[in-house]
């Protein structure tokens, strides 16, 4: 690995440090009122806003550690249920977009209950309860990267719904993961899995959108052996169908 790449991770590996102390420091303010003195509600809702922000930070730096993994071809398999992977990625997802639902997900223990807490907030889950069962010998960290990217676009790009379903085939796990938004042109299906091509061009989804999401998703397939279908056009929706090998 060239010396100038292994700086710039160290340097983002080191933003790891910083980030757990604001994020503990939030979290002492937030939790131990009885030390640190009383909280007005806004203050509550700020000190909230900052913790889900430090998260959103450490994802991204894991993110790219993880992306640097991928390209020396590192992979770390264990067994795990396929619940598991989805209920992370699920839990992750809403602390960012729903922090009410991701506290009910926390504690949920069925499929059933689960698939009923975040129908509400308009995400579909589609699993046969064998399939959400079984154990899986994969990369997690991998596959929830991969399974997060495309839900997070998902959610982003969504009119009303985004749906999450699974089952395996032949030895192989099929994710798909699916919205009802605008939709992708066929013209832009080679493109937005380059890097830095992004659509997002207000200064909100300038802050939010690198282009680099669906570009880490291909890294990360390939190193599994894995593919993807893109199914969308203008007006249509999108759906992305990822099939990894177990
Ligand atoms: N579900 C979707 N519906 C419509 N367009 C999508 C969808 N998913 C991805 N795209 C398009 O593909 C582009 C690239 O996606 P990608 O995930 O690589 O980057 P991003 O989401 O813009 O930014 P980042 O993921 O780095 O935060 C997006 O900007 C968007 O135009
Ligand atoms: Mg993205």
């Amino acid at each position: 690995m060239p010396d100038t790449i292994i700086k710039t991770e160290i340097l983002i590996h080191d933003l790891k440090v910083p980030i757990s102390v604001i994020d503990a420091g939030a979290k002492s303010l937030l939790n131990r009122q009885d030390s640190y003195g009383p909280l007005t509600d806004k203050q509550i809702k700020v000190l909230k806003r900052i913790i889900r922000n430090t998260l959103t930070t450490q994802r991204l730096v894991n993110d790219v550690l993880e992306l640097g993994r991928s390209r020396e071809g590192v992979m770390i398999t264990s067994d795990f249920p396929v619940s598991a992977l989805v209920t992370s990625v699920i839990m992750e997802i809403f602390d960012l977009y729903d922090p009410d639902v991701a506290e009910v997900v926390r504690k949920i223990k069925t499929y059933e209950e689960l698939e009923k807490a975040i129908l509400e907030s308009g995400a579909r889950l589609s699993f046969d309860p064998k399939v959400w069962k079984t154990m899986v010998h994969l990369d997690e960290a991998k596959v929830r990267q991969i399974l997060r990217n495309l839900v997070t676009n998902a959610i982003k790009h969504r009119s009303s719904f985004v749906e999450i379903s699974g089952k395996i085939q032949e030895k192989m796990l099929i994710l798909k993961v699916k919205d009802d938004g605008r939709g992708i042109p066929q013209a832009d299906h080679q493109k937005i899995f380059e890097t830095y091509f992004t659509t997002g061009s207000s200064i909100e989804s300038a802050i939010k959108s690198h282009g680099l999401g669906l570009a880490g998703v291909m890294v990360l397939l390939k190193d599994m052996g894995g593919t993807l279908i893109l199914d969308s056009d203008q007006g249509k929706g999108a759906e992305f169908t990822v099939t990894i090998p177990i």
